[in-house]
């Protein structure tokens, strides 16, 4: 098997993983960063709203207490705070770059005022990645998972990696987890076809602590396919109707259509179960192709007219606020192990993220993170890949849709229940790296990684969804409709060789 030896291995191209690679290597580090899929990949691409930064000094303290309001009192104020006040300094960065932000910010839902800086019209992200991804001269290595992390004298040290060819081992002084989200999880997601959590598996199987996991933010407004039809419409005019034609947002929060996303994802989940569908009016967006060209050309694909009538929208699974419980520089708790980025549970989004929160906590996360496992590269003499966990892949389709019906938008203890126990029916296995050779194609075997991790966090997910008998932000359930006065963290810690459990 082909060994490689670096200083930083980074799991994932997103903006966290690909911003820490340009802070390793400023740093004089050798880094490897490997992307599941072509390039530009991961979820950053995909987001169209654009990076939340403070307007000036002044607006710092209004961004915290609209962050802390929406994540309904379990956002950890010392690390938004912390956050937040770095947040300038890399948007000074980005404009030096030379990336082209559009002058005027634009608002989304819970921000009190419009400071979401985009670029691209609706390709905020897209463009952002790949500005950064010219930047940068590490190698990246398009079309490598991680399927195992490698464990040595107590330290994570890098890990088994699958490519086009097989696999092969990646030894390293520190691994960056940057594998964003799970929205894979679900039947709709707004999420590409990546989005399996493998890092949060990676690190509950090397014995780190999940968080928060069945805080699941869904966007309100997705296509029925599930692309995504970006909140700064509604930021710049777009008007939700039901089937009968009313605008009913303003009955549900006097914020109308900005109301946070939780808020606004219930109404939109609540309206189409009683009037039969919901839609959003697009037709008041001043210069709507010019500025919304994604939106546009994804509902015309789907054959709805945007400029000629309302399109028909509905929640879909969209962020992932829990995961791999970090500190503000990224450590896991386990040495040699940090993660950055959605696959991150920081305490920054609490019980529901800001709208364009989340590329701003990359930038910023995926630095401070970068930085600090340049203080701590050591390479054991000996490691040794953990287990695997493998699942035939036959049964994502009813796992998604298990996961939809119990674990969606409102939720209920005696469905999630039996959505755990059919999941905890699935033969998951546990492999060790000597029985891969087994799958002849590396396809088919990062289809059956890809379903064990689904399967592993399913499961994590509705347990800490069964246990919170309350309703906070993105958890919402109807047997237990109101939130409890004390503010809880659900947590989970792995341990090496628990992924049956
Ligand atoms: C959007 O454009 O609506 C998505 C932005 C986000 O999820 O932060």
């Amino acid at each position: 098997m082909v060994t490689l030896t670096t200083d930083l291995l980074i799991l994932g191209a997103g903006i966290a993983g690909v911003y820490a690679a340009l802070a390793a290597e400023e740093r004089g580090a050798k880094v490897l960063l490997l992307s599941k899929d072509p390039l530009p990949s991961g979820s950053t691409p995909w987001a169209q709203g654009g990076v939340a930064f403070p307007l000036d000094e002044a607006d710092l303290e209004a961004h915290l207490q609209d962050t802390l309001r929406a994540g309904r009192g379990l956002v950890e104020e010392g690390v938004a705070r912390s956050i937040l006040e770095e947040a300038p300094q890399h948007w000074e960065r980005l404009l030096a770059l030379g990336l082209p932000f559009h002058p005027e910010p634009t608002r989304e839902g819970g921000h009190s005022r419009a400071r979401v800086r985009h670029l691209g019209g609706d390709r905020s992200g897209l463009f952002l990645l790949k500005g950064l991804l010219k930047r940068l001269r590490s190698p990246v290595q398009e079309g490598y998972m991680a399927v195992a992390l490698l464990l040595g004298e107590g330290r994570v040290a890098g890990a088994l990696v699958l490519g086009p060819e097989g696999l092969q081992v990646v030894r390293a002084g520190a691994v960056l987890l940057a594998t964003g989200g799970l929205g894979r999880l679900f039947p709709v997601t707004t999420n590409p076809k990546g989005a399996t959590g493998d890092g949060m598996a990676l690190a509950y199987l090397a014995g780190a602590t999940l968080r928060d996991l069945e805080f699941v933010q869904f966007h309100p407004t997705a296509l029925p396919d599930g692309s995504l039809v970006s909140e700064a419409c509604r930021g710049e005019g777009a008007i939700l109707l039901n089937a009968q034609g009313e605008r009913f947002m303003p009955r549900y929060d006097p914020l109308g259509e900005l109301a946070p996303r939780d808020v606004v994802a219930r109404a939109v989940h609540r309206e189409r179960e009683r009037t039969g569908g919901v839609y959003l009016d697009l037709r008041p967006i001043p210069h709507l192709e010019s500025r919304f060209p994604t939106v546009v050309a994804a509902t015309r694909t789907l054959g709805f007219d945007p400029v000629g009538e309302p399109i028909p929208v509905a929640p879909a699974a969209h962020y992932a606020m829990g995961g791999v419980k970090t500190d503000l520089l990224g450590h896991t708790g386990l040495p040699g192990l940090y993660a950055a980025g959605e696959v991150a549970s920081t305490g920054f989004h609490g019980a529901n993220r800001l709208a364009s929160n989340s590329l701003l906590e990359g930038l910023v996360m995926g630095e401070r993170a970068a930085k600090a496992a340049l203080q701590d590269l050591a390479h054991p003499k000996r490691v040794e890949p953990l287990p695997i966990l493998l699942l035939d892949p036959e049964h994502l389709k009813p796992l998604r849709e298990r996961m939809g019906q119990a674990a969606g938008v409102v939720r209920r203890g005696q469905d999630l229940a039996q959505a755990l126990a059919w999941l905890e029916g699935l033969p998951l296995k546990e492999a060790l790296p000597e029985d891969l050779f087994a799958f002849g194609n590396p396809r088919a075997l990062r289809a059956f990684v890809e379903a064990g991790h689904l399967a592993l966090l399913a499961r994590l997910l509705l347990r800490m969804a069964l246990l919170r008998e309350e309703s906070r932000g993105a958890h919402f359930r109807e047997d237990f409709p109101q939130e409890v006065q004390e503010p809880y963290h659900l947590e989970v810690r792995g341990t090496p060789g628990a992924g049956r459990e």
